[in-house]
């Protein structure tokens, strides 16, 4: 079933947002050559505590931080470790908070010290392309919409869209339904309606679509290929003319 929201519930959720980019803002601090993954995972743990919320990746299916960082070739669910960035490395952080058991989801991709001038436009391509996404949301357009409007905009500039892995709605758990998928066919799929709160997430590659499993953890999931991949996602609420980021500034 796919819930509506009402408008106690689309405030908690903002709140959980909020908090959820602010404690984006607090990382994107401390994102630099050197530091160790798992110091990102408890600044964002301490900062979210401290902010009376709770993070909501932590015990998740049994989830062990609380956030995922997923480095290069991983695409998302990177377990935060004694790891450390280093330079040209490309890291997407993904987290979500939860207040009074309303859940917000967000991933920023940050690049560390130097890289490539195709790593940067594939970072910046993938936020564009959430943004491509988000202009087709509104009440009465349909799931496809947006989908396409994804994966349109990443094949024009040349970068694969994972297909495994799909954006979601998002309430009172971290997923529900509907799934948000990165490609497919405008027209097509469920109807967006006003109140309706969706997680959109392009995830895009370097080389191949294709993603798989390692044998290093039950979580981290890879590109096939090796190649580096983005992630941008930013809880979305539907409205009778557009759009609500609640993760946004
Ligand atoms: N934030 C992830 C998403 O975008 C969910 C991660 S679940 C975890 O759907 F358990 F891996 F943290
Ligand atoms: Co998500």
């Amino acid at each position: 079933m796919i819930s509506i929201k009402s408008e106690r519930e689309i405030e908690l959720m903002r709140h959980a947002g909020h908090i959820n980019y602010l404690t984006h803002e607090e990382i994107k601090k401390h994102i630099r050559v050197g530091v160790r993954t798992e110091e990102l995972d408890k600044i964002a743990h301490d900062f979210i505590v401290k902010n009376d919320c709770v993070p909501s990746e932590l015990g998740y299916e049994g989830y062990p931080k609380s956030i995922c960082v997923s480095i290069n070739d991983e695409v998302v669910h990177g377990i935060p470790t004694n790891r450390r960035l280093k330079d040209g490395d490309v890291v997407s952080i993904d987290l979500c908070v939860d207040y009074k058991g309303y859940h917000s989801d967000a991933a920023r991709t940050y690049i560390v010290g130097s890289v490539s001038k195709e790593i940067n436009d594939l970072v910046e391509t993938t936020r564009l392309a959430f943004y491509e996404g988000l202009s087709k949301v509104r009440s009465g357009a349909k799931i496809g919409d947006i989908s396409q409007a994804i994966s349109d905009f990443a094949h024009s500039k040349g970068l694969g869209v994972v297909e495994d892995l799909v954006g979601h709605g998002i309430g009172t758990s971290i997923h529900e339904e509907p799934d948000v998928p990165n490609y497919g066919v405008s027209g097509t799929g469920l109807t967006l309606k006003s109140g309706m709160t969706i997680a959109i997430e392009p995830m895009l590659t370097l080389g191949s679509k294709n993603v798989c499993m390692t044998d290093q953890d039950d979580w981290v999931i890879v590109t096939e290929d090796g190649s580096p991949s983005a992630h941008y996602e930013n809880t979305v609420l539907v409205t009778d003319d557009g759009y609500e980021i609640l993760t946004g500034e």
